[in-house]
């Protein structure tokens, strides 16, 4: 098969990694990354004449990683043009573009989230502005102040989120990423990841993209039942609205008062999540990837490998705000490390930082204790100014 990535980030990079491991693979292409090495760039200036690209170039499948494409319609274009697409409707991006939409959906079928606040009378609380914010458009409340400062800051930095900012309830608990393929007809879950959104430990650190994760997550009993419970109603949900794409949903759950609450829906593969599920995953991705296509994910089971997979995010200085870009970036070979191009550019053969976050490096391991320990002494040996990594993982 003939496989088209879409993005160019650490996710797409671990997406074309696993795809080029493929028997069932026949040529592997990127738009765009001119870095990834593992597949042929290409470059458009719309989605239509991408559709065009892929029909010369006879492309089998697209999968599509970033939201903005997908909150763009690039799938409903290519579903027009009959190109098999793994990204979700824009109708259905909603659930990840606006939080609002997604309460709504899960009010309806009973799903747990954060409660809705109309009036501040006690702290901490948690204030979001609508709209697709790169994991940027929340902030956890303390005091009165810091709501009417956090709240200009919100309509300044996302003036179009801004239009529609509200409170929720904050819930205090470990959090969780459960990935799902789901092809118009069943979900195929994909073992559960936790990422690290805080840039620091510090209580007051801002929210990111995610600094690290690890896949899969011990769960408790109980904690294992009521993540059924929550995949049985995620289910009736797709099935009884009727969702009409093939495509992942990301739920961003955490535990609280006894009982998973999803905080977020995201439409897309979770980045730094990817890096370690695809590294633990032993199932063949073009597989999966084409079962959705033919609506036969109900008969993949899922193998994994032994232990676990861990993902330390290489960011620059002043990230998430305003990163130092521009730095050269240099790291030895080890075979026990996978280094994935997150925020990258190439300059006479040479690797520059571009983008807060610039590489994401995995590693397997028997235990989290030894991956993240690899992962941290591989990190040191990076040579790159400005370099920062978060400290203290996999503290929550
Ligand atoms: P979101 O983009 O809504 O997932 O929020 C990003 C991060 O903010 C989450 O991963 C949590 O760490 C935190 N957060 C969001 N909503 C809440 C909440 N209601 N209670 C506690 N923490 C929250
Ligand atoms: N790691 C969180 C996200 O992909 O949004």
């Amino acid at each position: 098969m003939n496989v088209l990535v879409i993005g160019s980030g650490g996710r797409e990079h671990a997406i074309c990694k696993a795809l080029k491991k493929s028997k069932l693979l026949d040529k592997l292409y990127i738009a765009s990354s001119p870095v990834f090495k593992e597949a042929v760039d290409i470059r458009f200036s719309s989605y239509e004449e991408l559709a065009q690209k892929c029909k010369a170039l006879q492309i089998d499948i697209v999968i599509v990683g970033p939201e903005a494409p997908i909150c763009d319609g690039i799938a409903d274009i290519f579903k027009k043009h009959k190109i098999n697409i793994i990204a979700p409707t824009k109708k259905w991006s909603n659930l990840e573009s606006s939080k609002l939409v997604a309460k709504q959906l899960m009010s309806h079928y009973s799903i747990n989230n954060a409660p809705i606040i109309k009036a501040p009378s006690r702290f901490p609380l948690v204030l979001k502005a609508d709209g697709l914010c790169g994991g940027k458009g929340v902030k956890i409340i303390y005091s009165m102040d810091e709501l009417v400062t956090q709240m200009e800051k919100l309509k300044a930095d996302f003036p179009e989120g801004a239009k529609r900012i509200f409170m929720e309830e904050y819930l205090e608990g470990v959090e969780l990423s459960l990935i799902s393929l789901w092809d118009g007809k069943s979900l195929l879950h994909f073992p559960p990841a936790r990422d690290f959104k805080r840039l620091s430990l510090s209580k007051d650190s801002p929210n990111t993209g995610g600094m690290g994760s690890y896949c899969p997550v011990e769960l408790t009993e109980v904690q294992q039942d009521r993540l059924d419970l929550y995949k049985t109603k995620l289910n009736f949900m797709l099935s009884d609205e009727k969702a009409d794409f093939i495509g992942f949903i990301y739920s961003g759950l955490i535990w609280a008062k006894n009982a998973w609450y999803v905080l977020e829906y995201n439409m897309r593969p979770g980045d730094p999540e990817t890096q370690s599920i695809l590294n633990q995953l032993d199932t063949d991705l073009l597989y999966i990837l084409n079962a959705a296509i033919y609506q036969k994910l109900d008969e993949i089971k899922l193998r994994l490998k032994n232990g676990v997979s861990a993902t330390l995010v290489v960011a620059s200085d002043g990230y998430p705000q305003q990163p130092k870009d521009g730095n050269l970036i240099e790291f030895p070979e080890d075979k026990e490390i996978v280094v994935h191009y997150s925020g990258v550019e190439l300059k006479n053969e040479k690797l520059y930082s571009k983008g807060g976050r610039n590489l994401s490096i995995t590693t397997s391991a028997g235990d989290l204790n030894t991956a993240f320990n690899r992962l941290y002494s591989y990190s040191d040996k990076i040579r790159m100014e400005n370099k920062y990594v978060r400290e203290g993982l996999p503290k929550n």
